[in-house]
């Protein structure tokens, strides 16, 4: 594990000064709309999906700075779904990342907006990358056949019995589609071929799998302190999760199953694969 701490604390330090470069001052006008941005931005996260990013493009042999702008873009809609995922219309959560929610500091309106507007920076920082082909990869997950369309289900699966399929469903789409892109973005960014992109795309859908299973499973075992973001909320919300359809054992297993799957795949990848392989099992054994 040591390994994929020291790989993700080095991650976070490069996306994180791509982010204090592009994100827009707080003295710049509209303020509010800045200052939200940034805070939602800067409390914390773990920035694993930029850390995907990286060690896809790196494993891919890709050089130059083309890589930070996919992170620091991953990390801008991640951070609008979660800005959204938390409004009082949606999960209705109070903290995140160890801080009151965005729409509880800065108000609802500006929580939408602040949303909005890190979505559409995200694409404008990929423009950089100056590749079609990653805008192409990035809105596909995060469109109504990706992220949104999870969300959508999510919302609608509340309160009402489920069958695992809908489930399944669910998280694929609400979590492993960003999280398949992030990978295939690197790999993209890098100039990977088809046959290797799909090779990330079939880990990343294992490990995203995985990662919102064991988010369900922390919904009820961790604690607000240990996650930084509110517990219980999914049996509140009445929520469709692995835990509430199989029970926490079954979760666990699936969970695991699912991340030998990946360190399989990952066997399979090049001069990164030993990094890609300590990120799956982290997925499972992570605290928060
Ligand atoms: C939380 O994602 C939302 C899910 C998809 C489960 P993370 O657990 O990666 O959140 P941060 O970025 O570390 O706050
Ligand atoms: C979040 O799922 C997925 C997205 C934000 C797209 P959850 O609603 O389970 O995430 P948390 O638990 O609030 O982080
Ligand atoms: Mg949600
Ligand atoms: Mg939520
Ligand atoms: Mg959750």
């Amino acid at each position: 594990m040591n390994q994929v701490n020291e790989f993700l604390k080095e991650s976070k330090a490069r996306v994180d000064a791509v982010l204090d470069r592009v994100l827009p001052a707080t003295t710049h006008r509209p303020g509010v709309l800045h200052e939200a941005m940034h805070y939602s931005m800067m409390a914390g996260g773990k920035r694993l999906r930029p850390a995907l990013c990286y060690a896809a493009f790196e494993d891919c042999g890709g050089q130059g700075d083309a890589a930070d702008w996919g992170a620091a873009a991953l990390e801008m809609v991640h951070t609008f779904s979660l800005i959204h995922d938390d409004l009082p219309c949606m999960d209705d959560d109070d903290f995140r990342r160890g801080m009151p929610t965005c729409h509880k500091k800065f108000g609802e309106a500006m929580a939408v907006l602040a949303g909005d507007a890190l979505s559409i920076l995200a694409f404008h920082v990929l423009a950089k990358a100056g590749k079609a082909e990653a805008v192409t990869v990035l809105s596909e997950a995060l469109g109504s056949d990706g992220m949104l369309g999870g969300q959508v289900v999510d919302i609608l699966s509340e309160g009402k019995p489920c069958t695992l399929e809908t489930v399944e469903y669910i998280h694929v789409h609400k979590t492993s589609a960003l999280i398949e892109a992030s990978l295939e973005l690197g790999a993209v960014l890098a100039g990977a071929d088809a046959e290797r992109r799909k090779l990330y795309r079939d880990y990343g859908r294992a490990i995203g799998l995985a990662f919102q299973i064991v988010d369900d499973i922390l919904d009820i075992e961790s604690s607000t302190e240990e996650l930084g973001k509110d517990v219980g909320s999914d049996v509140e919300n009445q929520k469709a999760t692995y835990p509430a359809l199989v029970g926490l054992e079954e979760s666990k297993k699936q969970a695991r199953i699912l991340v030998d799957r990946a360190v399989e795949l990952a066997g399979r990848m090049g001069p990164r694969a030993s990094v890609l392989a300590d990120l799956a099992r982290f997925m499972v054994e992570r605290g928060n």
